[in-house]
């Protein structure tokens, strides 16, 4: 028996080396930790199981049958981020590169299907060289299998990618259809295809950190969700984050308590908007105060910065917030804003958050750019996502909501439950100067007549009361109580309960 238990010990310890000490050292030596450092970081100290630690390839090919080390490149199991169940996989670049081979994927797969079943996350970090050269389609079909799995977890359970290493290839598609990717800086890249083969295809010089670094997809392509200096602070980050998200579509929101009250008061919010209509300001002003603990975990923050999107609590439970940011392209709508905040929307619906809403826009961005672009296809991904959302939905205009914009931001009609406006409210089709170009016309040239017409539309829509007549808009608060209105509300309507009508499903436009 001691024999048997020595080996295990001995057979444990040759997995857990993985690509051995001079590989552990090499990783080391980039700024990255090991498969198994990460997951240690990750996960609340001494809660993972590991599973699948023997599991070794099957390839006979290209010298790979005497090449074996345990595990295959990739580590798997689940455990607790404060007390909540996960399950990850973690690859091992000291391993083949954490390439993955049809074993490797068949240990993704496996932690994959048990997190549906049981209704649990999961988080996978990628350090990988791609499929497992050496293989073959037999590791291009592990992809697919992995590729399978990740649309059948999409919306019922939270899945999660940290990029933590080399992405390249097939090898991006699985986190492109997780809900969110976090990576690090300098030591991660994500891109379809590598520096060489663009040089050949297109001519283009570029680096790898250049093409798709975590930098890149931060600011540039909006892949990715977050950037990290380093591996131990993405760890660090991911494990806050994870705090937001239910186990699965049918868990509510996880709740923390707070000892920030409901109905605290903010007087400095009566002056945050401007007196002039053109004047910016600082939406994520409003959206710390009224927020618990002036807590707000951003997304996307360096991408479509015309609107903002991220993850707060109200009166302890968890909530999705969108705001037009005035400070950029003056909070107006266009093609990577629609999509940001769109794609943000469908994961609170999925996930049972509740969303608010704070509505600053004067329209969406004109111009060939944006029209060539589909900015007509691609802002109707917005309306699509609020017009579908269940979840509660509370929607504050704190200044314009002008024309289109006005209905696509979670307005009453799209079934916004509790639809507030501040005073300061401006619901039109247009601003003064626009409309009045329009619709006066012959009297452009007269500046008397001009300046008269604007004041009178002005006087007509720039407030809250013209909706507010017609019920569009449930009250006029005052900024300071925003709050105060808003957790309200949220406890209002903490039972909703509506269905959309059986369907396979929709066809948002893509
Ligand atoms: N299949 C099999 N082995 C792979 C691999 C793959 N896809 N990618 C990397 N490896 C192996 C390397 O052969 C090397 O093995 P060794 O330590 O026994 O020499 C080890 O992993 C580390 O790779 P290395 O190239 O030394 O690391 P690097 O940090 O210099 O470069 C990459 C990393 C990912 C840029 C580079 O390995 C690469 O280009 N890999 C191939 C990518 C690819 O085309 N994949 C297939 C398409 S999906």
């Amino acid at each position: 028996m001691n024999d048997i238990i020595n080996q295990l010990d001995t057979k444990r310890a040759r997995a857990a080396l993985g690509g051995g000490q001079k590989r552990i050292d090499a990783q080391h030596a980039k700024g990255k930790l090991t498969a198994r450092e990460r997951i240690e970081l990750l996960l609340d100290e001494g809660t993972f199981e590991e599973w699948d630690m023997f599991k070794e390839h099957r390839c006979v090919d290209f010298g790979m049958a005497d090449e074996h080390v345990p595990g295959d490149g990739v580590v798997i199991g689940y455990g607790t981020i404060n007390g909540r169940m996960v399950f990850v996989f973690s690859q091992d670049f000291t391993v083949f590169g954490g390439a993955l081979s049809e074993a490797h994927a068949e240990k993704i797969c496996k932690v994959m299907d048990k997190a549906i079943q049981v209704g649990a996350p999961i988080i996978g970090i990628n350090d990988s060289g791609g499929a497992r050269i050496q293989e073959g389609v037999a590791a291009l079909g592990g992809y697919a299998e992995v590729f399978q799995r990740n649309v059948m977890a999409s919306g019922v359970i939270p899945q999660i990618s940290m990029i933590m290493g080399p992405c390249a290839g097939g090898a991006v598609y699985s986190p492109a259809m997780t809900d969110f990717i976090f990576m690090v800086k300098d030591s991660s890249y994500m891109f379809v295809t590598g520096p060489e083969v663009v040089k050949t295809v297109t001519h283009e010089e570029v680096t790898a950190e250049e093409l798709g670094g975590a930098v890149t997809h931060t600011t540039r392509s909006g892949v990715a969700d977050r950037a990290f200096e380093n591996d131990v602070d993405a760890l660090q980050m991911m494990r806050r984050f994870f705090n937001y998200m239910p186990l699965n579509n049918k868990a509510n929101p996880p709740a923390r308590p707070t000892d920030d009250p409901a109905d605290r008061l903010d007087y400095s919010l009566d002056t945050l908007v401007p007196d002039s209509a053109n004047k910016p300001y600082d939406i994520k002003e409003l959206i710390l105060k009224m927020v618990d603990d002036a807590d707000f975990f951003e997304l996307q923050p360096d991408h479509a910065k015309n609107i903002i999107v991220g993850f707060a609590r109200m009166e302890g439970d968890a909530v999705g917030i969108v705001a037009n940011q005035p400070m950029v392209l003056a909070g107006c709508l266009d093609i990577k804003s629609s999509i940001k905040a769109a794609r943000f929307v469908r994961f609170c619906d999925a996930f049972n958050i509740p969303v608010i809403t704070l509505v600053d826009v004067p329209g969406f961005m004109p111009g060939t750019a944006q029209e060539y672009g589909g900015i007509i296809k691609h802002g109707a991904k917005l309306l699509y996502a609020y017009a579908e959302c269940t979840v509660p939905k509370v929607t504050l205009i704190t200044r314009k909501a002008y024309g289109g914009a006005y209905d696509v931001m979670a307005s009453k009609h799209l079934r916004g439950d509790v639809n507030f406006a501040w005073p300061s409210a401006e619901i039109a089709v247009m601003g003064p100067k626009g409309a009045v170009e329009i619709i006066f016309r012959d009297e452009k040239n007269d500046p008397v007549k001009v300046a008269a017409r604007e004041a009178e539309y002005k006087a007509k829509f720039a407030n809250p009361f013209v909706a507010g007549a017609r019920g569009f808009i449930d009250d006029v608060i005052m900024p300071h109580e925003t709050r105060k209105r808003i957790c309200r509300s949220l406890a209002m309507l903490k039972n909703k309960k509506i269905e959309n009508p059986w369907r396979k499903h929709g066809n948002i436009p893509l």
